[in-house]
């Protein structure tokens, strides 16, 4: 591919701004400077930015704050999906969520291209606990924390993995609850079924990543390397 391309998608900068970084003479290939944007590479050549090696950024992992409205897809023909808040910045790149937040709820969806890492987080083997911040019609019950924490068995029989709900507010409706499975409006169903009502539920982390409170609805950053380890490795 073009040299402007390569830097583009390895530095995640604009071509624009990939060929001001070639013109500058900061870009060597094989150890010379090579100021053409149009030059021709591959994986095997030594591309270097300011003397670092710019490896080509294999895949993308995004926090995003999802706002509420939007939905957890890539495409939909109606809605708002979190894909569309990010694709402008990743043209060439097949996005998707890494698991699902109802469109009422707010807070952390993970967006990558890469499968199978979503496919190894979503594992219910792997137990990636999420933990949510949820504001409820009715204050916690002693009776809803001894459930969670046995495993509830749902209105249609599911029975579910013990989760944990703590309350933080000091009349109970607001409540911090960490689920170890993936279960379709789970934690509405779960407490559903003690009459319970979810007025509003938040995202706050997955595994031991806690959503940026400097990222206001709607926006995103870039997971680091280590971030992804970290919830990777759970
Ligand atoms: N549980 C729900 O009921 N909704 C969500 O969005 C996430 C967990």
């Amino acid at each position: 591919m073009r040299l402007d391309k390569y830097m583009a998608e390895s530095t995640q900068c604009t071509r624009s701004e990939s060929r001001d970084l070639i013109r500058s003479g900061r870009v060597s290939v094989n150890g010379a400077v090579c100021k053409h944007p149009e030059r021709q590479v591959s994986e095997l050549d030594d591309i270097r930015l300011d003397g670092r090696s710019s490896t080509h950024q294999d895949f993308v992992y995004l926090m995003l704050n999802k706002p509420e409205g939007v939905v957890s897809a890539s495409t939909d023909r109606r809605d708002t999906t979190v894909v569309d808040l990010v694709q402008a910045a990743y043209p060439r790149r097949e996005l998707f969520p890494a698991g699902r937040l109802d469109k009422t709820s707010t807070g952390f969806v993970l967006i990558t291209d890469d499968g199978a890492f979503a496919h190894d987080i979503l594992a219910p083997k792997r137990h990636v606990p999420k933990t949510y911040r949820v504001t409820l019609d009715t204050p916690l019950t002693p009776e809803m924390a001894q459930g969670f924490a046995a495993g509830v068995t749902l209105a249609d029989g599911t029975r579910l993995s013990p989760a944990e709900v703590t309350a933080l507010s000091a009349d109970g409706r607001t409540v911090r609850v960490v689920l170890h499975q993936g279960v379709y409006h789970q934690i509405k169903r779960m407490f559903g079924v003690y009459g319970a009502g979810v007025n509003a539920l938040h995202r706050e982390a997955i595994g031991g990543v806690v959503l940026d409170d400097t990222l206001a609805p709607g926006q995103w950053r870039e997971l680091t390397a280590g971030e992804v380890a970290q919830i990777a490795a759970r």
